[in-house]
């Protein structure tokens, strides 16, 4: 369980659903892992959980609308650890609606933080990876990054524009050694998002998050050279890496 031993990571989204889970695979594997999410109270709840449980875990508030959270984030963590070696860009939002009812306030609050937010930490913390010459982004995705659906018109312009963001991200920071992925959970999994968004059939298949968090991990470990610049499905990898016995 110290496969991330002596990194530093950051994880947006980690009061819930999938971010949480991510940053306590994190945290199990010995990364000292920073927290970020705008629901205070439960992102400080779960990483007081961390540390009692003896791992290396801190809260710091973020809100992905404001350009000015983000560089306290990235102060915050370059001050107190010097480098940055895991960014994991998990926060998102979703509203359903179809075109025409899709006001341009929503348009911009779902642009806002699943795409020009992860622009905004991927700019503040790439600086301090390029300097090390390593370091992993890995920005979290959906199939409604690649396939389009039905009533989810600013979500799949946010997401097919994260995937465009990633892909270019990873052309300038290759040279660096940094990888750049975009991971799809691959599986319906149990959060809040996908308690509105999923039928009751799919409810009854869904999964806990923190089944898809060995590619996660995996992801954490990679440089350009190896892992770089692909759409990695979460559960498909996880099942394999269980199946290899690298995770449980
Ligand atoms: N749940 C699914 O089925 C599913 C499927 C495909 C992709 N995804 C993606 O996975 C990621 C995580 O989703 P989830 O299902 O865990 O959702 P969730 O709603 O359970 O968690 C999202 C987290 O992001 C945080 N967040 C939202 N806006 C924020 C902001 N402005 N600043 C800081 N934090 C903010 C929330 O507070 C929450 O803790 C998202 O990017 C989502 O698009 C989820």
């Amino acid at each position: 369980m110290n496969k991330l031993s002596g990194k530093v990571a950051v994880v947006t989204g980690a009061a819930r659903g999938i971010g949480r889970a991510v940053a306590r695979a994190f945290a199990l594997e010995g990364a000292m892992v920073y927290g970020a999410d705008r629901e205070v109270s439960e992102l400080e709840f779960e990483m007081n959980a961390l540390r009692e449980s003896g791992w290396t875990a801190q809260a710091v508030a973020l809100d992905l609308l404001k350009p000015d959270s983000v560089a306290a984030l990235a102060k915050t963590v370059l001050e107190q650890q010097g480098r940055i070696d895991i960014l994991a860009n998990v926060a998102g939002v979703i509203i359903e609606k179809h075109l025409v009812d899709t006001t341009l306030e929503e348009w911009d609050t779902i642009l806002n933080i699943n795409l020009r937010g992860v622009f905004l930490m991927c700019k503040a913390f790439a600086p301090s990876m390029k300097h090390a010459e390593s370091g992993s982004i890995m920005n979290v995705s959906s199939r409604a990054g690649v396939m389009g659906f039905a009533n989810e018109i600013a979500y799949c312009a946010s997401k097919f524009g994260l995937e465009g963001l990633s892909r270019a991200i990873a052309k300038d920071l290759e040279v660096y050694g940094i990888a750049v992925n975009t991971i799809t959970p691959g599986v319906p999994t149990q959060t809040s998002m996908s308690m509105q968004t999923y039928s009751e059939e799919t409810k009854k298949i869904w999964k806990d998050p923190i089944l898809i968090t060995p590619a996660f991990v995996e992801l954490a470990l990679q440089s350009s050279s190896g892992i770089h610049d692909q759409y990695v499905n979460a559960w498909q990898r996880s099942e394999e890496l269980r199946a290899a016995g690298w995770a449980t």
